[in-house]
C-alpha cells in the first residue's frame, strides 16, 4: 500500500490507522510520501513488533518514482477515489489478474496524474469517508473476508477473545 503526501503532527494519528488497517486487513508493507516522520514509523513498527507480521514500512520521497519501479517489478496499481469505478463492479478483475498490487490512499490533496498512472481507479461508495476505511473495505472485499482469520508471525502478545473483559497472552 501507497499512503500519499503524509504530514507530521497533522496526519499522524490518521497515517497510522491507515498503516495500522492495512497491516491488519492482509497488506505486506507500506510506502508513505510527503514529509518523513520517525515517530508515526515508530509507532507502527512497534505494534509489528508486539502483534507480528509480516509487515515493512518505508519512506519514498517520490510516488511516480515509487510507481516506476513497482510497475518495473512486473506490479500493477489500483488507487482508491471516491471518483472511480465502483469496487463491486471491477474488483473481479483485479483478482483474476496476478500481478502483486500496490494499493494507493491520498491524503489532503491527491495530484491529477495519478488518475492517469493507475492500472484501477476504484470507489468504495462514490461518496467522500476516509483512507482508513476505503482501505479496509478494499482489502475486506479483495480477500472476500479471509484476512480475518490471518495469524501473525512472530507476535510477542495474541488477544484470547472474550465475551467480555479483555485477556492478553504473551508469547514470547
Ligand atoms: C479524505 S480523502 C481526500 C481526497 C482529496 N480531497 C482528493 O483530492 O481527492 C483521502 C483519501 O481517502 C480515500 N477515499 C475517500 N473516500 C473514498 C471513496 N469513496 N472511495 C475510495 N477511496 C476513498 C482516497 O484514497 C482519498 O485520496
Amino acid at each position: 500500500m501507497l499512503r500519499l503526501g503524509h504530514r507530521p503532527h497533522r496526519d499522524q494519528r490518521i497515517t497510522t490507522h491507515v498503516m495500522l488497517a492495512a497491516r491488519a486487513f492482509g497488506a505486506r508493507g507500506a510506502l508513505y510520501t510527503g514529509v518523513r516522520d520517525t515517530s508515526m514509523e515508530r509507532s507502527v513498527r512497534g505494534v509489528v513488533e508486539n502483534w507480528g507480521g509480516p509487515f515493512e514500512l518505508r519512506y519514498v520521497e517520490s510516488w511516480r518514482r515509487a510507481i516506476g519501479d513497482w510497475r518495473r517489478w512486473g506490479g500493477k496499481v489500483i488507487h482508491l477515489t471516491m471518483y472511480g469505478l465502483p469496487v463491486q463492479g471491477v474488483i473481479d478483475e483485479i483478482r483474476a489478474d496476478p500481478s502483486p498490487k500496490l494499493i494507493v490512499v491520498g491524503g489532503a490533496k491527491v495530484p491529477g496524474e495519478l488518475y492517469g498512472e493507475a492500472d484501477w481507479n476504484v470507489a468504495v461508495t462514490n461518496q467522500p469517508h476516509s483512507e482508513v476505511s476505503a482501505l479496509a473495505v478494499f482489502l475486506h472485499i479483495l480477500f472476500k473476508g479471509r484476512e480475518l482469520e490471518l495469524e501473525f508471525e512472530d507476535a510477542k502478545l495474541r488477544v484470547i477473545p472474550q465475551e467480555r473483559g479483555k485477556r492478553v497472552e504473551r508469547l514470547a
